[in-house]
C-alpha cells in the first residue's frame, strides 16, 4: 500500500515537474524574444524616393493616380507640361482627394482645394501643393525624384527639372 502511495507521489512529482519545466522554458523564450525585438529600433517603411514612371506618351492630359497610393504622386499632364505632384496638403499634412468632375483636388481634412496645376484656392491651406523633379534617363523613361521639391512661391515651378514638356 506504502509503496503504491510512493510510486504514485513520485509519478505526479515528475508531472508536475515537466509542467513547470515546459512553464518556465515558455517564459524563458517570451523574455529572449522581447530582448530580440528590444535590441531592434521600428522601422518606419516610407515609400521609395525615386522611381520610374513608364514613357511620357503613356499619359494623357489630365490627372494620372497610378503612382498616388505606392509614392504619394500623381502625375500630371497639362497644357503641354508633365509634372509630378505630390499628394500632401500644404494645410496639415492630409491627403487630398481627385475630384474629376469638379477638376480640383479636394482635402477631407478641412476642405482645402487645389487645381490641376496644384495652385490652392479654397480651405486653409497656406500655399500649393508641392512638386518634384521630373527628368528622362538614357532609357527615355521619366525618373521621378521626391528628394527634389519645387515650390510655386518661391518661383520653382519655372525649374527645367520641376517639369517635362510633352
Ligand atoms: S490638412 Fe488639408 S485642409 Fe487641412
Amino acid at each position: 500500500m506504502s509503496d503504491t502511495r510512493q510510486s504514485l507521489n513520485r509519478r505526479e512529482f515528475f508531472s508536475y515537474l515537466s509542467v513547470a519545466w515546459i512553464a518556465f522554458s515558455a517564459a524563458c523564450a517570451g523574455l529572449a524574444s522581447l530582448a530580440f525585438r528590444f535590441s531592434y529600433p521600428n522601422v518606419n517603411f516610407e515609400p521609395e524616393m525615386e522611381f520610374l514612371a513608364g514613357t511620357p506618351d503613356l499619359y494623357e492630359e489630365g490627372v494620372d493616380e497610378r503612382y498616388k497610393n505606392g509614392y504619394g504622386v500623381w502625375m500630371v499632364k497639362l497644357e503641354g507640361k508633365l509634372f509630378a505632384l505630390s499628394n500632401i496638403c500644404t494645410h496639415l499634412g492630409c491627403i487630398p482627394n481627385w475630384l474629376p468632375a469638379e477638376l480640383k483636388f479636394k482635402c477631407p481634412c478641412h476642405g482645402s482645394g487645389y487645381y490641376m496645376s496644384g495652385i490652392n484656392f479654397e480651405g486653409p491651406a497656406p500655399r500649393p501643393l508641392e512638386r518634384y523633379a521630373i527628368t528622362l534617363n538614357a532609357e527615355g523613361k521619366i525618373k521621378v525624384d521626391k528628394t527634389k521639391v519645387y515650390r510655386w512661391e518661391k518661383g520653382q515651378w519655372d525649374h527645367p527639372n520641376s517639369y517635362l514638356t510633352v
